[in-house]
């Protein structure tokens, strides 16, 4: 494999899938991207992108110039033609939690019958501890020789900063069987300058879900003690920052807030207690993180009854609702269930996101403008911490809002500043554990 660029076929164009092709098609291989979604293909053949992603449209169009890439339904010609296909389909919740393989079988089910040589499958997937060794013994019993090889592939990619974190990664993990797969692996990812971990390939699929729900855990840390500094008069930021120092425990991951959302985590996390089941093993602290996550919206609605007394007939602008700052995606936003909370209380909501034009909750009255969304509130709620946030002029806020309250659901206005705000504006500023 040494030297040579690789043909890659990626099976799914989701955002794992879209960043892994585009940037392997800037590294110099050649790649074909799959989907079934024949409307997904036709918007990414006429140069366009079905989702947000920063910085990927600019390398997108780059590869496309240099003929490097190109998109497909056509699963039997990508799969003949590549050497190795790397399969980044979701692997989204099941009926009770666990991950739903479906879309991957059905993958693995088209691989088995158009491949003819051998290739190398790359499982990038976030999958069940078992899955890959599952799918290559599958394989090899339907398979005439030579057989394909199974490699798990991880991705740590974060939505929003994923082409920066793909050639950049901490690490690359790999769980492999043979030299071979090791050596494709080492080519494949040539031009990143980071340490490639090899490992078998269920210590390869645990690392991924480990990985999620440490992160996740340590969000949920943060939150337990964001609520005991409320009690005790201790300030989170200054907890957080305090305990980062600390190059054991780092400083990321401990913003405390109205918790995690999006479509890793919460997936991930339940997927991984179901797994626990399945292998009859207790997950005592990933119970918690996920019982102090689903706590965090109801804790902020509380700060607001508090403040106003009854949400009844009160006009509440939501600022920001996409699951973080810089993507698009509402899946398994907080905010949708601090609407549907308030909503329960007989809240007015209006809301303001940089990015979303369409909410699933229809109640919620979306203004174009931030301004818009406050005039005559009765408090603001941050639920994403938007850049475009910063610029708000709390002059204007106080004589737009009809009640002066503002949550910080986030508490991504420093706390000293906004003391000075609150003096001059006459603002109620109320954030999480400080
Ligand atoms: C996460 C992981 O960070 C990636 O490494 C992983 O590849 C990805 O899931 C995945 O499995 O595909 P992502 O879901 O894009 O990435 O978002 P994060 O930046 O990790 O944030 C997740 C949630 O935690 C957001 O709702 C964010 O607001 C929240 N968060 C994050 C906090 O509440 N506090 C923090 O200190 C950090």
């Amino acid at each position: 494999w040494e030297g040579f660029n690789v043909k890659v076929a990626v099976i799914g164009t989701g955002y794992v899938g879209l960043v892994t092709g585009t940037c392997l098609a800037y590294s110099g291989h050649s790649v074909v991207c799959v989907d079934s979604s024949a409307e997904k293909i036709a918007i990414l053949s006429s140069g366009g992108l079905p989702l947000w992603e920063q910085g990927l449209d600019e390398l997108l169009n780059e590869t496309i110039k240099l003929g490097r890439i190109c998109f497909t339904t056509d699963m039997k010609s990508a799969v003949q033609s590549s050497d190795v296909l790397i399969v980044c389909v979701g692997t989204p919740w099941g009926p009770g939690g666990e991950a739903d393989l479906d879309p991957l079988w059905s993958v693995v089910r088209q691989v088995a019958l158009y491949c003819k040589q051998g290739p190398f499958l790359i499982i990038k997937s976030t999958v069940p501890v078992g899955t890959s060794d599952e799918i290559e013994q599958w394989l090899h019993t339907v398979q005439t020789k030579p057989s394909i090889e199974v490699i798990h592939n991880p991705e740590f990619l974060r939505q929003g900063a994923a082409v920066y974190d793909f050639f950049h990664p901490d690490r690359i993990v790999a769980g492999c069987r043979t030299i071979q797969a090791r050596s494709v692996i080492t080519e494949l990812y040539k031009d990143i300058a980071a340490h490639v971990y090899f490992c078998d390939r269920r210590s390869s699929e645990l690392i991924k879900y480990a990985s999620n729900a440490f992160l996740a855990m340590k969000i949920s840390f943060i939150n337990m003690m964001a609520d005991f500094s409320e009690h005790t008069g201790a300030r989170i930021d200054v907890v957080a920052a305090g305990m980062g120092m600390d190059r054991r425990i780092g400083k990321s991951f401990l913003q405390a807030g109205i918790g995690y959302g999006g479509s890793c985590f919460p997936k991930d996390l339940q997927a991984l207690l179901s797994m626990g089941h399945k292998w009859n093993c207790s997950l005592p602290l990933l119970e918690s993180t996920v019982s102090i996550n689903a706590q965090r919206p109801q804790h902020l609605v509380d700060k607001l009854l508090h403040a106003l007394g009854t949400l009844k007939a009160k006009r509440i602008a939501l600022l920001g609702l996409t699951f973080k700052p810089m993507t698009d995606d509402l899946r398994e936003a907080t905010s949708l269930a601090v609407s549907r909370l308030c909503l329960q209380h007989g809240a007015d909501l209006h809301a303001y996101d940089p990015f979303v034009r369409d909410y699933p909750i229809a109640e919620v009255v979306l203004h174009r403008d931030m301004y818009e969304a406050i005039d005559s509130a009765d408090a603001i709620v941050i639920l994403t911490e938007w850049e475009q946030l910063h610029d708000l002029d709390w002059q204007l806020v106080s004589q737009k809002l009809r009640t002066r309250v503002v949550i910080d659901g986030r508490n991504m206005f420093d706390w000293d500043d906004m003391q000075h705000v609150a003096d001059t504006c006459h603002i109620t500023y109320i954030s999480m554990g400080r």
